[in-house]
């Protein structure tokens, strides 16, 4: 065995054995902040592995507005509780994951190609909050693809398209009875509580 070789697998070791005493019992908590070298290893390893054929995928639905619309209420019901319906990403299970979902109106998410989007949104991303949401189906493929359509439109989403999302937003059953009776109300309806 060659001597380089010896000394390469002994600092190796060593090098394991001193991470492995600094991180003993230092805790672990999702609200830590990922670093920056972090983040930017995880992106370049994720470029790497897209399929090339996926990254470079001209999305079929364009950036026509009944797409847009299409990805918006889709976003407003299954993507805003992490991501919240700006993109900003600052809702209370978004920004409390490792790694945080991300201000997809930013450069790191705007720079990435329809294709790319397209594959995160089907595939999900491994050991992170994101989901995958390919169902195999044409009709699935084409929704991923509004949703795309929609990413891009973030930068850009008026104070009225954000009304109408809070609108579409998922309600937990006490805040849909609410709703009911306030809408009642003032519909001129019986109040229900009397
Ligand atoms: C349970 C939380 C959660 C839900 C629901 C969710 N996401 Fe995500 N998403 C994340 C997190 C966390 C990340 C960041 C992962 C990372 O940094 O590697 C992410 C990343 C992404 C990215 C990559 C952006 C970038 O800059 O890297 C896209 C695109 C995306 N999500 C789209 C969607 C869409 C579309 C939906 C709805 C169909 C959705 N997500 C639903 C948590 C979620």
């Amino acid at each position: 065995m060659r001597k380089w070789f010896v000394w390469w697998l002994v600092g190796g070791l060593a090098a394991v054995c001193v991470a492995a005493m600094v991180t003993r019992g230092m805790g672990f908590s999702a609200r830590a902040t990922p670093w920056s070298a972090e983040e930017w290893m995880v992106r370049a390893a994720r470029r790497w592995a897209t399929p090339d054929a996926m990254r470079h995928g001209v999305n079929p639905v364009a950036q026509r507005p009944e797409a847009v619309e299409a990805g918006l209420k889709h976003w407003a019901d299954f993507c805003a509780t992490c991501h919240a319906n700006d993109g900003s990403g600052d809702t209370a299970i978004g920004r409390n994951l490792y790694p945080p979902a991300p201000d997809m109106r930013g450069p790191a998410t705007q720079g990435m190609t329809d294709g790319e989007l397209f594959y995160v949104i089907e595939h999900g991303i491994p050991f992170t909050g994101m989901p995958a949401r390919s169902t195999g189906t044409p009709g699935g493929e084409r929704a991923s693809w509004h949703l795309v359509a929609f990413i891009r439109h973030l930068p850009r989403l008026s104070d009225q398209e954000r009304l109408t999302m809070e609108t579409l937003n998922p309600r937990s059953p006490a805040e849909a009875q609410q709703k009911t009776e306030i809408d009642d109300f003032l519909s001129g309806g019986k109040d229900k509580r009397r």
